[in-house]
């Protein structure tokens, strides 16, 4: 095993557990060794994309060039059952493998990984939880379509799993609806837009009169929140199609949307295949979507693992959330890369971290 040491600085530290190695490192390994390496129940989320089957030669060989799908499968599991073990019962593991064709029939990798691992190993499969691809690659087939999805499979070893469902696609203005917070300054702003706009001063009158009634709708937990769209100072709503809303801008000057709770959580997450400048790494995922399962299975502090951890996209994503990272890599380059990646990730957060203590 060559260990490739952390130059980074580390600026968020938690309470590193005595008997756990690999703390916030990227490593170089086969991680059938290095997985063994760790304590039994001891990690709380494991989530990674090993190499696709017959996809892909990497730079360090490792899984994926199996000759045949069941002895693909069967090394795949080798990894698994290890991910099974190092997990806390309150843990999870997400898998995220693509398919690949055959004679131009679907092999179904995916599915027959995820029947392995709940045949073999005894976790619960929770969820497929479908990447929509919003750019696949550019393709033209003329009997078949393209391929734009992928499956991320959790799984859990006990149903004593952590899991924070709020937290999981939460609209980024979702925290602060109005834009003010739900506090004595709930919709604070809009009284001085309200000044500011063109209307009459009987539409402001009724425009204020309406924003007093929201605002107390919202104090009184009846709503979870709301917009307003005054004439002249925001966009028309829906694209400015014709509409009730757009009739009310047309004849009070303003309207306002009640929001009224938390939308349904799908297992669907859409997000662009992602590409890195100068990356030697050839198969990169987004880390947009390790971001919302890390919200959704843990907390501050947690130790995250990626077995596959390639171009370090799970220990970005792990690091961002202040959460404790662990990557294994077979291929020395694209742990080097990991590492550098990482490094550049912590220097931008230590900027911003110091730009906001100058402006507190
Ligand atoms: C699909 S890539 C992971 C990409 C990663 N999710 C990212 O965003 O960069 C799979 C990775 O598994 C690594 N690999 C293959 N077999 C391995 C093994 N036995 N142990 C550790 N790493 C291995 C390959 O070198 C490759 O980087």
């Amino acid at each position: 095993m060559r260990k490739v040491k952390e130059q980074a600085l580390v600026t968020y530290t938690v309470n590193r557990p005595a008997e756990m190695p690999f703390w916030n490192e990227i490593v170089c390994g086969d991680s059938a060794d290095l997985l063994k390496l760790i304590s039994a129940d001891s990690v709380d989320l494991v989530i990674t994309s090993p190499p696709y089957f017959q996809q892909r030669e990497y730079d360090g060989g490792g899984v994926g060039n199996e000759k045949k799908p069941d002895d693909y499968i069967f090394a795949l599991m080798k990894i698994f059952r290890e991910c099974v073990r190092v997990i806390k019962p309150t843990g999870s593991i997400v898998f995220n493998i693509g398919d690949k064709y055959e004679d131009s029939s679907l092999l179904l990798m995916p599915y027959k990984f995820a029947i392995a691992a709940t045949e073999q190993c005894g976790v619960t499969l929770v969820n497929n939880v479908t990447w929509v691809k919003s750019n696949p690659t550019p393709r033209q087939f003329k009997r078949r379509l393209v391929s734009s999805t992928e499956p991320f499979f959790h799984f859990v070893k006990s149903q004593k799993y952590k899991y924070f469902i709020d937290e999981f696609l939460k609209p980024a203005d979702e925290s602060k609806p109005n834009g003010n917070g739900t506090g004595e300054n709930v919709g604070k702003k809009y009284f001085l837009l309200i000044e500011q706009s063109k209307l009459t001063s009987k539409q402001k009158e009724m425009a204020r009169n309406a924003l007093e009634e929201v605002i107390e709708e919202v104090r009184n937990s009846e709503i979870q929140g709301f917009r307003m769209k005054i004439r002249g100072i925001h966009s028309e709503p829906f694209g400015g199609q014709e509409g009730g809303r757009k009739i009310q801008l047309d004849k009070n000057g303003f309207t306002i949307i009640r929001i009224y709770g938390n939308p349904m959580k799908k297992d669907v997450i859409a997000t662009p295949v992602e590409s890195l400048k100068n990356c030697p790494h050839p198969a990169i995922y987004p880390v947009k979507i390790v971001d919302e399962f890390i919200k959704l299975l843990t907390q501050r502090g947690d130790v995250v693992l990626d077995p596959f951890v390639g171009s370090g996209s799970t220990a970005v994503a792990t690091y961002q959330n202040e959460r404790a990272y662990i990557g294994f890599d077979i291929s020395e380059e694209y742990c080097l890369y990991a590492q550098k990646r990482l490094s550049s990730v912590k220097y931008q957060l230590s900027l911003w971290e110091r730009n906001d203590a100058a402006n507190a």
